[in-house]
């Protein structure tokens, strides 16, 4: 059986790219994995976060996780921070990663280019240390995300095995190699700048369609989207990114596939086009906003978090030990 670790950072409301990269995946695959679903709070506060906000925004993320149909019978759900083996790990990883492969993460220098020199904090640098840390300490075989981690999960790969190779006997293996698994639509783009990720933290709220957005709000966005002038609905990522992007949320919020819908909107218009596919979003996203809300209003949700970090630290803290005891710090080895 699989084991299954992701994370979203609570670092706003999830975007429907978040929902179509990460969480659609997390609900289909929790049924045949042992599953852990963190809310990554440690990593949102590599760039600067509202205190206040922040923890309303745990609390909505968690809230959602449960909205979209995770089962907190089947996965662990847990907020990062409650774990403390996350920062504990996450120094022994950094001692043993070299500045230089840090330094080479697109995340950090598209991050740290806007921030300025002075503007980025140590652990913006130090990001990927935190979520190999995440990654390793559940013993994880599979890590569902969108496109965009596809190179903080090589650093991962390449991590364990160096610290397998530097601190284990021939043949013994002391963290679990993880495979990455990137959604089918792993990369959705802004509504605006369709050459440009989706992203939460967009300064243009039309780039994006925020999990809560009511549906006017939704419906407004989809129809100012940005297309092309050539007015077919056509699949070409390359030369007609706008469509392309759109016929990809389609197919994620639908059943039909992407060829399909080419095929059922041949000689249609983009107007047409456009008003389906608001009313197939707000067709998703209402029913998991009412839930959201419900579980906002509940104590359900915390005794479901107090549940989770409790499982979650059982196991996190039996591969901190392992590491301790490789790397050899403490008085002496412990079980
Ligand atoms: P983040 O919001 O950066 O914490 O991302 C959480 C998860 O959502 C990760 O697995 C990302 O790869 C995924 N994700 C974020 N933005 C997008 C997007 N625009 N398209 C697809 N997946 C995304
Ligand atoms: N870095 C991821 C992102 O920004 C979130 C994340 C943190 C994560 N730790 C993780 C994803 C571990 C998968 C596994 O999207």
């Amino acid at each position: 059986m699989e084991t299954i670790f992701s994370g979203i950072q609570p670092s706003g409301i999830p975007t429907i790219g978040n929902y179509i990269g990460a969480m659609k995946q997390f609900v289909e695959l929790q049924h045949d994995a042992d599953c852990y679903f963190c809310i990554v709070d440690e990593h949102a506060i590599t760039v600067p976060q509202d205190p206040r906000k922040l923890r309303q925004q745990i609390l909505s993320l968690a809230a959602l996780y449960l909205a979209v149909g995770i089962d907190p019978e089947k996965a662990t759900i847990f907020v990062q921070s409650e774990v403390a083996a996350h920062a504990e790990a996450a120094w022994i990883i950094q001692c043993n990663t070299s500045i230089g492969e840090l330094e080479r993460m697109t995340q950090f220098k598209d991050k740290s280019q806007k921030a300025g020199r002075t503007g980025v904090n140590a652990g913006l640098l130090t990001y990927p240390p935190l979520m190999v840390g995440d990654i390793i300490l559940y013993n994880s075989t599979l890590v569902p995300v969108g496109e965009d981690q596809k190179q903080h999960l090589e650093l991962t790969r390449d991590f364990v095995e160096r610290f397998n190779k530097r601190y284990g006997q021939t043949g013994q293996e002391i963290l679990v190699m993880p495979e990455v698994k990137i959604a089918q639509h792993g990369r959705i783009m802004s509504l605006q700048e369709p050459t440009k990720k989706m992203s939460k933290s967009d300064a243009n709220p039309k780039g994006f369609i925020s999990m809560l957005d009511e549906p006017n709000v939704i419906r407004k966005k989809i129809k100012s989207a940005v297309t092309d002038s050539s007015g077919e609905i056509v699949y070409d990522p390359e030369d007609r990114p706008g469509i392309s992007n759109l016929l990809e949320i389609f197919a994620s919020v639908t059943s039909f596939s992407i060829p399909e819908l080419e095929e059922q909107y041949a000689g249609k218009g983009y107007g047409e086009f456009k008003t389906d596919l608001a009313e197939a979003v707000v067709a998703l996203l209402e029913p998991i906003q009412a839930r959201h809300q419900e579980l906002l209003n509940s104590d359900e949700l915390h005794e479901i978090l107090d549940t989770g970090a409790d499982k979650a630290r059982f196991v996190a803290n039996k591969t901190l030990q392992r590491m301790k005891n490789a790397v050899g710090l403490g008085r002496k080895p412990r079980r």
